[in-house]
């Protein structure tokens, strides 16, 4: 069992004051719309904070995680997102991809957006990793939110 679905029981609780602040600076920096990819979704509490104007999808390896989320859901990981080229309208992910491979997942992310997709990530700064996200995201705008960057497409 990974980590996450072993704490799958009390991760709102850890995390989700957390996890919902990132949400609302992305909410209020950039307006996601449409058909929405949530990566790493988690228990989707997060996911919830973007359906007010968006029909959301929450993409997430740990079973015992999104299995929380009430929402449409999918089991899968972001190196490899089970969707069609240019499906999606927003995409966002928060805390998540420091877990992944950074470059298949960018690539990923690229794929499936449309070509005037909003993108947002969330990135834990102090992941090993993170040196190598703000290379990959350097054309983005970047928001410190304390504990994660956050880097946004528009
Ligand atoms: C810190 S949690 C964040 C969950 C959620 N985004 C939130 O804001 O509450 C990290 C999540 O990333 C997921 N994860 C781990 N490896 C992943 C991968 N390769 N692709 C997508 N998600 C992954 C974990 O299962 C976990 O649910």
């Amino acid at each position: 069992m990974s980590y996450y679905s072993e704490i799958s029981g009390g991760y709102d609780k850890l995390h989700g004051e957390e996890q919902a602040r990132k949400a609302a600076i992305i909410n209020d920096n950039i307006a996601l719309v449409g058909r929405l990819l949530d990566i790493g979704a988690g228990t989707g509490a997060t996911t919830k904070l973007f359906e007010k104007n968006c029909e959301c999808v929450a993409l997430e390896p740990s079973i015992e995680m999104v299995k929380k989320y009430s929402g449409l859901k999918v089991v899968g990981r972001a190196e490899e997102l089970p969707f069609k080229d240019k499906c999606f309208d927003s995409v966002v992910s928060l805390t998540a991809l420091h877990h992944a491979n950074l470059e298949r997942s960018f690539a990923e992310i690229k794929r499936v957006s449309r070509p005037d997709a909003a993108v947002a990530v969330s990135f834990f700064k102090r992941a090993k990793n993170f040196g190598f996200a703000q290379k990959l995201f350097a054309g983005f705008r970047a928001i410190d939110a304390k504990f994660d960057w956050i880097f946004l497409n528009k």
